[in-house]
């Protein structure tokens, strides 16, 4: 069963969004694994951007769609920002997904990651529900862990 570790989280602005990722950076720690689930414009991109400011990674955050997967930081410690938007299922192991997830040195984040959930033991998960113009609900749960907690 998911252990979901908040019931929901809303934001009212980009600005708002970016913050909880910062925060949600702190909670982060190597070869996690983060799967990012919600409609188009739902925010993803915009929460990894707090992510990576939070995570102290000085790099811009772009939508990875055409080239699927982008590194930002060194090798002592990176994010990968994987998109699956446009890949279909049994294409996404051909692009070599593997070597991306439980990296040593990384943290991994992928949006429309519920595309591959069932093949990932364990991750974080964050969907994000568009609500109204700027509001988003934001939900976090935990899958496949025994003893992980995270509180935000
Ligand atoms: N509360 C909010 N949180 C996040 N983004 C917001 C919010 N309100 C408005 N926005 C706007 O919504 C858009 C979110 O785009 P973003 O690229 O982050 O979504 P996405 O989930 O990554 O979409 P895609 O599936 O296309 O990659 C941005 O233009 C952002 O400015
Ligand atoms: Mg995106």
């Amino acid at each position: 069963m998911p252990h979901k570790f908040s019931n929901g989280i809303y934001t009212r602005s980009a600005e708002e969004t970016i913050s909880l990722g910062m925060k949600f950076s702190g909670t982060l720690t190597k070869k996690d694994v983060v799967v990012l689930e919600g409609a188009l414009g739902g925010g993803k991109t915009t929460f990894i951007k707090g992510v990576v400011k939070g995570l102290n990674i000085k790099a811009k955050v772009l939508s990875p769609s055409f080239t699927l997967v982008r590194q930002y930081g060194k090798a002592e410690f990176c994010l990968y920002h994987i998109d699956l938007y446009r890949l279909k299922e049994d294409e996404i192991f051909n692009i070599g997904i593997e070597d991306f997830l439980y990296a040593k040195d990384a943290v991994t984040m992928i949006e429309w990651g519920e595309k591959i959930e069932d093949c990932i033991p364990s991750y974080i998960k964050i969907v994000f529900s568009l609500l109204d113009n700027n509001v988003r609900k934001i939900d976090f749960s935990l899958k496949g862990y025994k003893n992980r907690k995270i509180k935000l």
